[in-house]
């Protein structure tokens, strides 16, 4: 049988006493004619196969080049040199595959993230992605452990939608119809999309929210964890056109339920991640640690990543109203000295990145809750709060702000009164008629509810400390690149 081989991780983990076993991986480095550096990428650590002088011929020795692929049978010993704590001292030798080392684009040194992210097929075999990627597996697995430890169902909700979940048009189209000015047209000269595939125009979801309300207006608690797209142009470090989100919705919970969930969740992930990624997390701190030693003192992290993310586990994220944060932020001597690019105008603005970031890294130094959002700013789902704030409409919203990210999570909770709903999808211009599923959850046993939605990729850079979104996902789509 070909797949009689041990994973590194689980050799490594062994005590060396002679066993015979077979590693199967990809050469990092080979040294002197003898010490190879192989990498199965069960974990950062290689194990070193020891080739014995004169025990393979030299035409073999020859392939032996980075990111070749061996089979290596052979002995565990307790290693002679430094750095390791066993050799495999190698008895046969199988190249699986060759690797022109004058063509292979990865050198064994440091290669910039930049350089790297032109090379995303190859670059899991780096230390660095190699450790990205199975922390976002383990905090993927640790999602799906959560919701099912508290009886949530996980809900597939559609990828191709007709409606606008978010009401914020950043949509791309989905359609079989020709693009080259041949497409079915109406009267007006407008596309009949009724002559499209589904007989409707659609696009790809940028939330599952809508339908996942319908989920927990049956089941109780649902989740949904899946990809969700937005034609936004946003070219910065934390957006993506494809991204990941888990979206939780929960009947008979009201919007502190919300956050002490939001809250117990992402502390749940992070502790899952620490216990089980320690060596991949230590590696990324030490990387971090490295990196920032670049920047002037007062870009610096005060925290390294592992104790950053102690701190978080172990630490009440701070709640307060958007009132409150415009006033903070109204009071700052920050703004007082002119700092902020956005201009806080007062309240009913729109809080800018930098904003977020101000609260959360210079003022309260922790994660931040931001609630009761002013109705204009929000979407058209979200509960109209019963008083008002600053003599202004407000709704049930919360966003969770994280350091050295900004927003992690949105959410809210929602309205429920069919009138109340009604009336603002009116004002904000959003079809009843389209959405008469949705609006039957209010009509047939309306409930209390509540849900949020967790930025995937977000919080695999803030658990990484990758500082660009595009470094945490395999093949990022981003305006202008749709590479691989
Ligand atoms: O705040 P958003 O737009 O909320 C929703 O979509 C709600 N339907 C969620 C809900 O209540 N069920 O997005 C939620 C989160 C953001 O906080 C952010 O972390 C992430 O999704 N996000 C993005 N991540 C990467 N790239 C983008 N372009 C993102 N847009 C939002
Ligand atoms: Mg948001």
């Amino acid at each position: 049988m070909f797949n009689k081989r041990i994973k590194i991780k689980e050799l490594l983990s062994k005590e060396p006493a002679g066993q015979e076993v077979t590693v199967m991986g990809w050469v990092r480095t080979f040294r002197n004619n003898q010490f190879i550096a192989l990498n199965d990428g069960s974990t950062n650590n290689n194990i070193q196969v020891v080739v014995a002088l004169g025990s393979q011929d030299d035409e073999l020795l020859k392939r032996i080049t980075t990111s070749a692929s061996l089979k290596v049978t052979g002995t565990i010993v307790p290693s002679l040199g430094k750095g390791q704590k066993m050799d495999l001292n190698a008895t046969l030798i199988e190249i699986l595959g060759d690797s022109d080392a004058e063509k292979y684009p990865l050198q064994p040194k440091k290669h910039s993230l930049e350089f790297l992210r032109e090379k995303a097929h190859l670059r899991f075999r780096t230390s660095t992605f190699g450790s990205v990627f199975r922390v976002r597996h383990t905090l993927a697995f640790a999602v799906h452990k959560f919701f099912n430890e508290k009886g949530f169902v996980y809900m597939h909700t559609p990828i191709i939608t007709a409606s606008d979940a978010e009401g914020a048009g950043e949509m791309f189209k989905v359609t079989t119809l020709p693009v080259d000015g041949t497409a079915p047209k109406n009267e007006d000269g407008s596309i009949n999309f009724k002559e499209d595939f589904f007989g409707r125009s659609t696009n790809l979801t940028v939330s599952g929210q809508l339908e996942g309300e319908l989920g927990a207006t049956a089941f109780g608690d649902i989740y949904t964890f899946g990809p969700t797209f937005r034609a936004e142009n946003s070219n910065t470090a934390r957006h993506l056109a494809e991204f990941w989100m888990i979206e939780p919705e929960m009947a008979f919970y009201d919007l502190e339920d919300n956050m002490n969930l939001a809250e117990e969740f992402i502390k749940y992930i992070i502790k899952y991640a620490i216990e089980n990624n320690k060596e991949d997390l230590e590696f990324l701190a030490q990387r971090l640690a490295e990196e920032e030693k670049q920047l002037p003192q007062d870009k610096r992290s005060e925290m390294g990543l592992l104790e950053k993310l102690e701190f978080v586990l172990t630490n009440g994220f701070e709640r307060l109203t958007y009132t409150d944060a415009i006033q903070i932020l109204k009071d700052s001597n920050h703004n007082k000295k002119k700092k902020f690019q956005y201009e806080i105008t007062g309240w009913g603005m729109d809080l800018q990145s930098e904003h977020e970031r101000y609260l959360v890294e210079k003022h309260f130094k922790k994660p931040v809750i931001l609630y009761n959002y002013p109705a204009a700013i929000k979407a058209f789902y979200m509960r109209q709060n019963d008083g008002c704030e600053a003599g202004k409409e407000t709704v049930a919203a919360m966003d969770i702000l994280a350091p050295g990210i900004g927003e992690i999570v949105g959410g809210s909770q929602r309205e429920e009164r069919q009138e109340k709903l009604e009336r603002r999808m009116t004002e904000m211009h959003i079809p009843l008629e389209e959405l008469w599923w949705y609006l039957d959850t209010r009509r047939f046993g309306t409930v209390p509810h509540a849900g949020f939605g967790l930025g995937f990729e977000r919080m695999v850079q803030f658990v990484t400390g990758m500082t660009n979104i595009r470094d945490v996902i395999a093949f990022p789509r981003t305006p202008g690149s749709a590479e691989f």
